[in-house]
């Protein structure tokens, strides 16, 4: 019998909007490389790793072989020295939307709150938010070796929650997120476009809308279907 006992979050555009952030700082090194890019590209971005983003990064300027594997790690230092700067100055009050009442209410239930993120920067940006006490464990990327959409990181967190992944709900405003959760057999739910996140359980446009009776429901609906 499938019961819901814990929500793991991904952390960049789901508990805060540091998306927006990632996004800036990539556009930034891709002005440098003279490689535009819009937001629609940007999509194939998120949740990605930093090493495989800037690869396609220069696969889309088709530049993929102009640099050496010592170029292409300072170009992903430099892009990430853009996002630090960022977010130098976020507090408690980045978090998105009704997402602090949310991990509350998540909490009071009874239900275990974990974080799986594909950034190296989680343990900075969940501190500076003031969250990191809400959640019952955290896996950032530098403990993950394969990057989403491969489910490990989701399923390192249910590990360490103690719960079986098929109990868990997963949160996620990326592609590569949803095909993550979907692939650790978990149920989950997008934040963001229902057209962008259309593998996904359930879409809300907004974290405002999230609340313990909606994805109680989501997981019920799920429960039958699965
Ligand atoms: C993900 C973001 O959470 O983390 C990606 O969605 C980002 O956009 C990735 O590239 C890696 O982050 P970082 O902080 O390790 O460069
Ligand atoms: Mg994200």
């Amino acid at each position: 019998m499938k019961t819901l006992e814990a929500v793991i979050f991904d952390l960049d555009g789901v508990i805060t909007d540091t998306a927006e952030y990632h996004f800036l700082a990539w556009q930034m090194l891709g002005k440098d490389l003279h490689i535009p890019f819009d937001r629609e590209f940007n999509e194939t971005l998120k949740g990605v790793s930093r090493t495989e983003s800037l690869e396609r990064i220069l696969a889309l300027g088709n530049r993929q072989n102009d640099f050496t594997k010592d170029e292409k790690e300072e170009l992903a230092k430099k892009k990430n020295d853009h996002y630090v700067e960022l977010i130098a100055h976020i507090t408690n009050e980045d978090l998105l939307p009704g997402i602090k009442r949310f991990l509350t209410e998540l909490k009071g239930a009874g239900l275990k709150i974990g974080l799986a993120s594909a950034s190296k920067n989680a343990f900075q940006v969940t501190d500076r938010l003031g969250v990191q006490p809400l959640f019952d464990h955290i896996v950032d990327a530098a403990t993950v070796a394969h990057s989403k959409p491969d489910p490990e990181v989701f399923l390192k967190a249910a590990k360490a929650l103690g719960v079986p992944p098929e109990n868990c709900i997963g949160v996620e405003d990326a592609q590569a997120g949803i095909e993550a959760i979907n692939s650790a057999h978990m149920v989950a739910i997008g934040v963001g476009d229902q057209d962008v996140l259309r593998n996904a359980a359930y879409v809300v446009s907004s974290t405002e809308q999230l609340n313990l009776d909606l994805v109680k429901t989501i997981f019920d609906k799920q429960k039958v279907k699965l």
